[in-house]
């Protein structure tokens, strides 16, 4: 496979990934909980990372050098960190697994492979993975409640889509390689440009405004900072076909229902909006050359990252803009509110045009949806990405220690740039799923998702195995979550530890007593009543056995039968649809 410019810089660009503050920091961090130290020194990379981009530049040779030692030094000692709390993480694990009875293996101290995922990438072990399907659900329910439909594409995208010229860093954080046809291809680092593309595949048969939502994963060649890695999976809401900023309201109602549905507020975050066609007539009477506008947004949404000064410095060198433009320039961002911004565009010589009045409409329009209050006008917010026409918005956490958690906007000629023939009105935002994670941390609003079954079926012995999935055979088809042992256990004390581990409310024992009279034993494991604990169900009830067993522990609680055609009591024996259930003394 060859490689293109792009792969070329992926492969070979300094990256940086910048070490933490202080080696003992770590090693405190390590020692109390090895996940926290991964976190902590992803943060203070990220603040070592801006704090040596917005300085080096007024170094010495000498104290440039001696921060190169310093970082290689950080990074060690991160690196040995990072190793320490792999180790006791892995004794850990070790420790709780010979509690629970479990068998497991070892791996030697070092491997001939990197058990680690590449820099910037994540694993999803199950439990992680909980989390993500929770977040997913999540995102999946706030589009539905707004009538979005769900669509997909491939990982893999051509490069064309995103080689927009304007400076994008997007363009140059491409994982691209040419495939074996000679296309140059890429891992998408965004989704935008696919939809734009699908849109247009299918513009004979459909009807508008499309109203889509996708969650891909995404891939950009940038520097590891809190909540931005390499891939990330980006929850993407998108319009198509719709002019008025009724489309922006919807799409920002719809990020509110988000949050709202995992517990954040507007007291932790805020969605600050502007608008780039009102930004662009201003700038545009500042002096900055129509041509030059997208460049410059570009430029200008460095700011938070970079600081004024460096964006100034930008604006000159890169831009090309004169000195007094750029400083006019700068003081439009730096305008407060709306009202200043409007007053500026006056006294500039711009009318109050249909960019004012969209973004106007956006506030009146959020607080009619009574969400008002969680949007904040913003003049130095215009994004990075080239496409973007109109209103603009980001999400950002109140506090201001995360990157941004959501960003989107209006980009009404993307699809004509891609072949449509006239304007196609569009606007949408992406998502990440990585910001949102940290700010729940921080928040401890973490849902807690332990692992769970209904039954562990657990054969007597080695000859019960067969029976024991027929058993299992008939719980799952009545819609219970089973997780059958795949070896019998010598003590039945094995059967608890492994239906603790795996978060199970029943164990079915199956036995050959029980199972040659047609019955099996289940033991509810969150009832406390000697009496109530044991249940035998008939084999050809087991599609039924969760209504039973659910009846069972309402009684043992001393809740009435929720069941009519139920007679269970405390004594002993009850009928249930015609088969046995009885509470016997454990
Ligand atoms: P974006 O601002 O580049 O916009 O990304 C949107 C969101 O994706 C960010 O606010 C952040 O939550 C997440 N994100 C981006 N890069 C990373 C990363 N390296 N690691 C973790 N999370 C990340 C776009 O991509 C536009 N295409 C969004 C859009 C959709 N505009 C219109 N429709």
């Amino acid at each position: 496979m060859g490689q293109s410019k792009s792969s070329a810089s992926a492969s070979s660009a300094p990256v940086p990934q910048v070490p933490s503050a202080s080696s003992s920091q770590q090693k405190s961090n390590t020692n109390t909980d090895a996940m926290n130290s991964n976190r902590n020194n992803e943060a203070a990379a990220a603040a070592a990372a801006l704090a040596g981009s917005e300085s080096n530049a007024s170094l010495s040779a000498e104290e440039k050098e001696a921060r190169k030692a310093e970082k290689k030094a950080a990074k060690a000692a991160e690196k040995a960190a990072k190793e320490e709390a792999k180790r006791l993480r892995a004794e850990e694990e070790q420790k709780k697994r010979k509690l629970a009875g479990g068998v497991g293996f070892e791996v030697m101290q070092q491997p001939p492979v990197k058990l680690e995922p590449p820099s910037g990438t994540r694993d999803f072990y199950p439990d992680d993975y909980r989390l993500q399907t929770w977040l997913f659900d999540k995102f999946h329910a706030a589009a539905r409640a707004s009538g979005f439909e769900l669509f997909d594409a491939p990982v893999l995208e051509r490069q064309e889509l995103y080689k927009r010229k304007a400076g994008e860093e997007i363009t140059s954080q491409m994982y691209g390689f040419v495939d074996g046809d000679g296309e140059e291809v890429t891992l998408r680092p965004e989704m935008t440009p696919t939809l734009a593309r699908m849109a247009l595949g299918r513009a004979h048969s459909q009807i508008l405004p499309l109203k889509w939502y996708s969650i891909p994963q995404c891939w950009r060649y940038e520097a590891i900072q809190r909540g931005r890695k390499r891939e990330h999976y980006q929850w993407n809401v998108d319009i198509i076909g719709c002019r008025s900023v009724s489309a922006e309201v919807e799409l920002l109602s719809t990020a509110v229902f988000f949050f709202k549905s995992v517990g954040i507020t507007n007291a932790d975050v805020k969605i600050k909006v502007n608008s780039r066609k009102v930004m662009g007539d201003v700038l545009a009477a500042a002096g900055v050359p129509t041509e030059s506008f997208a460049p410059v947004c570009v430029i200008l949404d460095k700011l938070d990252k970079i600081g004024a000064e460096a964006v100034e410095e930008q604006l000159l060198e890169v831009a090309k803009l004169p000195a007094d433009v750029s400083k006019r320039v700068l003081a439009v961002l730096a305008c407060p509110n709306l009202d200043a911004l409007r007053t500026l565009a006056k006294d500039s010589g711009v009318s109050d045009g249909e960019g004012m009045k969209d973004l106007e409409s956006v506030f009146e329009l959020a607080n009619a949806y009574g969400f008002g209050d969680w949007l904040k006008f913003d003049a130095s917010l215009v994004r990075g990405l080239a496409y973007y026409t109109g209103v603009v918005f980001e999400a950002f956490d109140v506090r201001g220690e995360l990157r941004a958690i959501m960003g989107g906007g209006r980009y009404d000629r993307l699809l004509s740039l891609y072949g449509a023939m006239t304007e196609v009105p569009a606007c949408g935002f992406g998502f990440g799923d990585c910001v949102i994670v940290e700010l729940l941390k921080e928040r401890g609003q973490l849902p807690h998702l332990p692992r769970n079954v209904d039954v562990v079926v657990a054969p007597f012995s080695a000859d019960m195995q067969g029976p024991a999935m027929t058993v299992a055979a008939g719980l799952r088809a009545g819609g219970a979550r089973v997780d059958l042992m795949l070896e019998a256990k010598k003590k039945a004390g094995a059967a608890f530890d492994y239906a603790n581990r795996v978060g199970a409310e029943y164990i079915a024992f199956v036995a050959p007593n029980e199972f040659s009279q047609g019955k099996v034993r289940f033991k509810d494991l969150r009832v406390e009543d000697e009496d109530r604990k044991q249940v035998d169900l008939n084999l050809n009830e087991l599609d039924r056995a969760l209504d039973a067993l659910g009846e069972n522990r309402r009684l043992a609680k001393g809740l009435s039968s929720s069941m009519s055609a139920l007679s269970l009591d405390a004594s002993d024996t009850a009928t249930l649809y015609g088969g046995v259930v009885r509470a016997t003394l454990a």
